[in-house]
């Protein structure tokens, strides 16, 4: 069933005979897409069971476009090198807990129970364990500066802040 999309980048495009409808999964970030035309041009009286096929085949359609973008990310997310060896190593507790008093208390607090910056009991519960890295490592929330831990310091910390 895989016909010609209009994008570049489809990974997929499901389509029917006499209505169209097009299904393409678009890959920019890899964040599912869904563009969907339905051609209603073609008067012909639907029977309740094509249209029922219709939906379930739909359906079928965005599920596995939500599971492709899914897949996707998680797949992005696992390739990044720093990540994957962070990842790969077994996280210390107590060195974790010694890395966070001296680099993050000040603002998070000795227990990280917050100060300037939020209370982080039970952020893995809202946080990815891409996400928390990423937090550390990027930058991207101001005051909060950007650190550069080693691998074995980023496992250890990660390791301190999941057993909040
Ligand atoms: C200069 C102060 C400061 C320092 C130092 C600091 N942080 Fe933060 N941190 C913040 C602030 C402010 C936020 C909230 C940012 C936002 O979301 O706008 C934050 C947010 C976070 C979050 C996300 C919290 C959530 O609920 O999603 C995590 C995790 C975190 N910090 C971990 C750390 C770790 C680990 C360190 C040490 C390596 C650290 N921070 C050092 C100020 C700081």
């Amino acid at each position: 069933m895989e016909g010609d999309c209009p994008q570049e980048n489809s990974l997929l495009c499901l389509q029917t005979q006499s209505r169209t409808f097009k299904l393409c999964v678009r890959n920019e970030n890899f964040l599912a897409h869904l563009d969907f035309t339905a051609n209603l041009l073609d008067n012909q009286i639907t029977k309740p069971e094509i249209l029922i096929q219709r939906i379930v085949l739909l359906t079928l359609a965005i599920l596995l476009a939500v599971l492709l973008g899914f897949f996707g990310v998680q797949l992005v997310q696992a390739s990044d090198p720093y990540v994957k060896s962070v990842l790969s190593l077994t996280g210390n507790p107590v060195q974790g807990h010694a890395i966070f008093q001296i680099n993050c208390a000040g603002c998070h607090g000795l227990e990280a129970d917050g100060r300037v910056g939020p209370s982080l009991q039970a952020v893995s519960k809202h946080k990815s364990r891409y996400g928390l890295i990423r937090q550390v490592i990027s930058g991207e929330t101001p005051p909060m500066p950007k650190f550069q831990p080693s691998a074995q310091e980023m496992a250890d910390l990660l390791n301190y802040l999941e057993s909040l």
